[in-house]
């Protein structure tokens, strides 16, 4: 699975951003064409986008787009714009029933098929950002079948829809958080954290990333490209960690071949 310790957004009709994420080091890209676009500039989102996916070079950054949720009645137009480009990947945003990714799933099939391209070649990720969604994550995993590749925590609309105020904490968000994570973890698929809207506090941005990674988030979204090299330190082991487990598995394999199962 590629590594996505971050996840940079930028309006999907701003081309400067798109092109400067682009030259970054960030793990992937999201051209956004739902919340960060007014809604007078959704044709010409879908357009840049889709031109972007076709001409400009991402290097080693996953080139995904987030499209709008299916009951505002965009997120077909939006797919018939996007999906011909070859996206890597789809984050469907308000993801709430599992139907949502039936339709999601259809959509992608009949385009990969039309195309001659593999099955799965272009991936889908769960945003999951209102209480239904949370409820209903065990059948919206199921639904997602193989071409579900993560769930993705949208903290700022979810604690809207709670009717919650969000505090530095986050107390309020945390079952959310934690559901998301344990639904992931049980369809082995990857489950990535809410953003920072915090984008000049790095102690704070990198504080809130590793504190996911405890609970066992592989990534986190950032909207800025300040935020990208503390959450992807965040989630990367350092020389200290990886010697450590290091250590640990040696010794568990020297204690086995001396018949010791259980040592301090
Ligand atoms: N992706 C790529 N480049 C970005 C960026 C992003 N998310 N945010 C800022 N930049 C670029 C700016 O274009 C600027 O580059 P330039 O100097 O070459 O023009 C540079 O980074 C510094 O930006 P800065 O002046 O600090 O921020 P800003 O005032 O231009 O933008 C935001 C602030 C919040 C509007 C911007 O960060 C943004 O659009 N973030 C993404 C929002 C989003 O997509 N939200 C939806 C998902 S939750
Ligand atoms: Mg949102």
């Amino acid at each position: 699975m590629h590594a996505r310790r971050a996840l940079l957004y930028m309006p999907g009709d701003d081309l400067r951003k798109i092109q400067k994420a682009a030259s970054l080091p960030v793990d992937c890209v999201v051209m956004d064409l739902e919340d960060a676009v007014s809604a007078q500039c959704k044709a010409e989102a879908r357009e840049v986008t889709a031109n972007a996916l076709r001409t400009v070079d991402f290097g080693i950054s996953e080139r995904l787009v987030r499209i709008n949720p299916f009951y505002s009645g965009l997120a077909e137009d939006d797919l018939h714009a996007i999906l011909p480009a070859k996206p890597d990947g789809i984050l469907l945003s308000k993801t709430t029933r599992p139907s949502d990714l039936v339709r999601l799933n259809d959509m992608i099939s009949q385009v990969e098929e039309t195309n001659g391209w593999a099955e799965n070649s272009i991936l889908t990720f769960a945003i999951i950002e209102n209480a239904l969604g949370v409820i209903n994550l065990a059948q919206i995993c199921q639904m997602g079948g193989s071409r579900l590749n993560g769930l993705v925590c949208g903290g700022e609309d979810l604690a809207a829809d709670m009717n919650a105020i969000r505090t530095r904490a986050a107390t309020e968000l945390f079952y959310a958080r934690s559901a998301v994570v344990l639904h992931a973890a049980a369809f082995r698929i990857q489950a990535l954290d809410m953003v920072c809207t915090d984008f000049t506090d790095m102690v704070y941005v990198e504080d809130e990333a590793r504190e996911g990674m405890q609970m066992g988030f592989s990534g986190k979204q950032v909207i800025h490209p300040n935020q990208v090299e503390p959450v992807q330190r965040a989630f990367t082991p350092d020389e200290d960690e990886i010697a450590y487990a290091m250590q640990i598995i040696q010794k568990y394999e020297h204690n086995q071949q001396n018949g010791l199962a259980a040592f301090a």
